[in-house]
């Protein structure tokens, strides 16, 4: 089955009518954490993300949207509960909900609203290399840059679940023909994690190739991950994160009408 990367924009109104609909296809949970949010822009991100995931599940797995459970990880990270081999993730920033869904691979997508910050931040969550690549490309893409693999590289850890438990600097996305103080123009972006030697006997025991870093005392590792990464729009970046398989060119963007209708047929169909 193919990836794809599914995107929502959230108005700033839901019509109550919608809106209702929405809120009765989620969990119990959510619709709980929905009614204590101060800003009704996290409730609707929040719950559109969810009622997105169940749309499309359901046309995944033939089963209703409301009929869907899921479970967590102990790092939190959701999985179907009747089919946990049917991966799929979901993120939410700004006025965009994403979700990525399909192939038996894990997944990971993350949007985030682009903000003005200090680039300084970078140095203290980036790996050295992510750093020197940021610091080369000019001025006035630096921000847009950041984005990029601060995204990319929340895909890759929601991706393998394990949320900020993996230090953001042990790992390194960089565009696999990027050298330093060249622009290149089609990017293709390549995981590469370090480790411990101690950890080499046993990655090389299960097949893995790795190499040895000049200090001699790290593995390096290339993952075998591939990744998206493009503008959602001038504000928002996105990136998503496959173990393997292929990676659609471009998201398909989903209406608040598709999903409420897809809601009714389902009810009508008693599904
Ligand atoms: N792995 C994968 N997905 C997870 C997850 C995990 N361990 N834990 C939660 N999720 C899913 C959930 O579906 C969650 O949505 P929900 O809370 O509405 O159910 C969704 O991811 C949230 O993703 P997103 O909207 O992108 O939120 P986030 O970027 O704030 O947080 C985390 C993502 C929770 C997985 C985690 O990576 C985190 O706390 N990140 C903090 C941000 C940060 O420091 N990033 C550094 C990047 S350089
Ligand atoms: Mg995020």
């Amino acid at each position: 089955m193919m990836i794809t990367i599914q995107v929502l924009q959230v108005p700033s109104v839901i019509p109550e009518v919608y809106w209702d609909l929405f809120l009765s296809s989620v969990s119990e949970e959510r619709r709980a954490q929905a009614s204590r949010f101060i800003h009704q822009a996290d409730a609707y991100r929040s719950v559109l993300g969810e009622v997105l995931t169940r749309v499309t599940l359901s046309e995944i797995t033939g089963i209703g949207a409301d009929k869907l459970s899921f479970s967590r990880s102990i790092y939190g990270k959701p999985c179907l509960a009747q089919y946990p081999d049917r991966p799929f993730n979901v993120s939410h920033s700004g006025d965009w909900v994403a979700l990525i869904s399909g192939g038996t691979d894990e997944l990971g997508v993350d949007v985030e609203k682009i903000s003005p910050i200090d680039l300084q931040i970078a140095e203290r969550f980036f790996s050295p290399q992510e750093n020197t690549y940021l610091a080369a490309q000019p001025v006035d893409q630096q921000l847009n840059t950041f984005y990029r693999l601060w995204t990319l590289k929340e895909s890759y850890i929601k991706a393998i679940g394990t949320g900020l438990s993996l230090p953001l600097d042990s790992f390194a996305i960089l565009p696999s023909q990027w050298v330093q103080g060249q622009q290149v123009d089609d990017l293709c972006w390549r995981c590469t994690q370090t480790g411990h030697a101690e950890l080499t006997g046993k990655l090389q025991q299960k097949g893995e190739q790795l190499s040895s870093d000049a200090e001699g005392d790290k593995y390096i590792r290339v993952m075998p991950h591939r990744f998206y990464s493009q503008p959602l729009d001038t504000k928002h970046m996105l990136a998503a994160c496959t173990a393997d398989g292929e990676l659609p060119m471009r998201p398909e963007v989903v209406t608040l009408d598709q999903m409420y209708t897809k809601l009714v047929e389902d009810a009508n169909a008693g599904r």
